[in-house]
């Protein structure tokens, strides 16, 4: 089975490397901050895609695409192109009551049926026993994913909406402006404070011009900060 870094597939977002079928993403920031607009361009770039779309705002990217909206149909899919050993498919899953109970099945069905997949998670806070119980499937695969070759990219309006154990185990961290100057504390407490100096400076400078981001790769090694023109 073909997993893990050194093979693996890797893409560029300005000249932050990702490895989509390896690393764990979260991209954090208030409301039309740009978060999804992010995880789009990361599907895009992406040649194997499972997304998780409650607002059912993806659209179809290629032929390759297909839109479920029964979630046990999903088993089908996944495990044809599984077997059928694709090397495209973008999979987005818009069932209109999505529920941690869907959200896990969708894990469970990842975990058994895929490899070399990517999968986008938005708006992570939607699921609160994520953050509380301690064994379920997401956290499995946040755990184990990266060993089957199944990276992680989950987008959430703030910090602590991403659960602890996806949280410290971040390669990358997109924050893009906040809600208040609250959560840029609660980031701060979290990580290195260089960062979080020229993150506040980003932030006080002019809140709405930029879109701020920060990434940081493994523990806070390589660190990049760009402040991004909306274009
Ligand atoms: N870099 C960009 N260039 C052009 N348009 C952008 C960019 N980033 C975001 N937008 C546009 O801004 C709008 C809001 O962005 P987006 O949907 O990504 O916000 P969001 O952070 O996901 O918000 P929400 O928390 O409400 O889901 C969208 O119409 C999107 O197309
Ligand atoms: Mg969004």
């Amino acid at each position: 089975m073909r997993s893990g870094k050194e093979k693996g597939y890797r893409i560029l977002i300005d000249d932050i490397e990702i490895h989509p079928y390896y690393d764990l993403v979260a991209a954090v920031g208030r409301k039309g901050s740009g978060k999804s607009f992010l995880a789009k361009v990361t599907t895009q770039l992406t040649p194997r895609v499972v997304v998780v779309d409650p607002n059912h705002e993806y659209k179809k990217l290629d032929d390759e695409t297909v839109f479920l909206k029964d979630v046990t149909q999903l088993r089908k899919h996944v495990s044809s192109n599984f077997f059928n050993n694709r090397k495209e498919y973008q999979v987005v899953v818009q069932h209109n009551e999505l529920n941690e109970t869907i959200l896990f099945y969708i894990c469970e069905q990842i975990k058994k049926y895929c490899t070399d997949t990517l999968l986008v998670v938005e708006e992570l806070g939607r699921y609160d026993s994520l953050r509380t119980h301690t064994e379920n499937p997401f956290k499995n695969l946040v755990d184990f994913g990266r060993h089957k070759g199944i990276g992680i990219f989950a987008t959430a309006r703030r910090i602590v909406d991403i659960p602890p154990y996806m949280r410290n185990s971040l390669d990358t961290l997109f924050a893009f402006p906040t809600a208040n100057e609250l959560d840029v504390k609660l980031i701060d407490s979290y990580f290195s404070s260089d960062v979080m100096i020229e993150l506040k400076r980003l932030y006080k400078s002019n809140p709405e011009k930029y879109m701020h981001y920060f990434a940081y790769n493994n523990m806070n090694e390589k660190i990049k900060i760009h402040p991004t023109l909306r274009f």
